[in-house]
């Protein structure tokens, strides 16, 4: 039973696919670059193929089938990027491998405390070997509200995370879940903007919410408002936002995604110029923290979604009951 993992990382993943491939009775065919038509005849003899977030389009699908592949899964979530009708039409089933929503919950926390604290002025000063306090004054999370802006797997995480600080807690979803209600108050979304000092976002993306974060919200919000978003870059308005941490309505922020990330993370651009102003001026403030789409990335992750994948394939060969089937 031969798995082919596409995009493997030799620093991370390598070693665990062997050591899991193993205790699954699995062989395989590892390669370090994304899945295209030039390298697909890596497939002939699977009929799984273990992919991450490239493109996964109609034309590589059939080349997929045409290698004798039934079965794609991929290491991630989201199956956005598997073109699914080309999947169906070849008749190969594709998966994916959730992780737990943990690793974010934590990273998110862990902005929400280094924006109240001021810790990039902080680290940027301990590198120059000042240690003077002026301006670097923090806030205590057990006096500030903080609102929570959908309480899926994510935000219902931090919401109980957080409880364990004593703050007012304010949370906002399309649909209100139990648990959170034991930690936090469900308001409107003019509410958390006029009350929250800092608030963290949790949604997807969608058309109703592009750009949620723009003038006319961030206009209703308390002056010094601290955002932490790890959920996706264009929820915020960039523009709009860095006007209002230049004129200081937005007193900090720390944000893991930005508008335009796609194709710039995860590449060492240290060389290149890069077209994307907004992660250039953002990154210039002291008050901001940005980090390259990572909330996700620890040691729990990489191994749930190595292995996970790889049993998902082995159910699949093996013809039992898969749970990480998608379609
Ligand atoms: P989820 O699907 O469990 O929860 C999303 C919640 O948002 C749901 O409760 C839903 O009702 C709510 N929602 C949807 N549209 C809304 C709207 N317009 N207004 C208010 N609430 C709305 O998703 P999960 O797993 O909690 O992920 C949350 C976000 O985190 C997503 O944007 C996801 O892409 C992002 N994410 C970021 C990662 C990172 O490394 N930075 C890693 C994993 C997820």
């Amino acid at each position: 039973m031969q798995v082919t993992v596409f995009n493997c990382r030799s620093f991370d993943e390598k070693d665990l696919f062997i050591e899991y491939a193993a205790k699954l009775g699995l062989e395989l065919v590892l390669c370090p670059d994304a899945p295209d038509l030039n390298n697909v005849s890596l497939c002939k003899g699977s009929r799984c193929v273990d992919v991450i977030t490239s493109k996964i389009d109609a034309d590589l699908i059939r080349a997929f089938r045409d290698n004798g592949v039934e079965y794609i899964t991929t290491r991630t979530i989201g199956y956005d990027h598997i073109d699914l009708e080309a999947a169906r039409a070849c008749g190969i089933k594709v998966g994916n491998a959730p992780y737990g929503p943990h690793g974010v919950a934590d990273y998110t926390v862990m902005l929400i405390l280094m924006s109240i604290r001021r810790m990039g002025a902080i680290l940027g000063r301990t590198a120059l070997q000042d240690y003077t306090l002026a301006g670097l004054n923090g806030r205590e999370l057990r006096d500030l509200t903080v609102g929570v802006i959908g309480t899926g797997r994510i935000g219902a995480t931090v919401v109980r995370s957080l409880s364990g600080f004593g703050c007012r807690i304010l949370a906002y979803d399309l649909y209100e879940k139990e648990e959170v209600k034991q930690y936090a108050d469900y308001v409107s979304l003019a509410q958390i903007w006029k009350e929250a000092d800092v608030i963290t976002l949790h949604t997807p993306l969608t058309e109703a919410n592009h750009h949620l974060i723009c003038a006319d919200t961030i206009a209703q919000m308390k002056d010094g408002v601290v955002i932490v978003n790890t959920a996706r870059g264009a929820l915020i308005d960039s523009d709009a936002f860095i006007e209002a941490i230049e004129n200081g309505k937005i007193g900090a922020a720390g944000l893991d995604v930005v508008e335009n990330e796609f194709g710039l993370y995860y590449y060492d651009h240290k060389s290149d110029i890069l077209k994307n102003r907004e992660l250039a001026l953002l990154r210039s403030f002291p008050n901001v923290t940005v980090s390259h789409h990572m909330a996700f990335y620890t040691k729990n992750y990489v191994e749930t979604v190595v292995m996970d994948s790889l049993k998902s394939c082995k159910c699949f060969m093996e013809g039992q009951e898969n749970p990480w089937e998608v379609i």
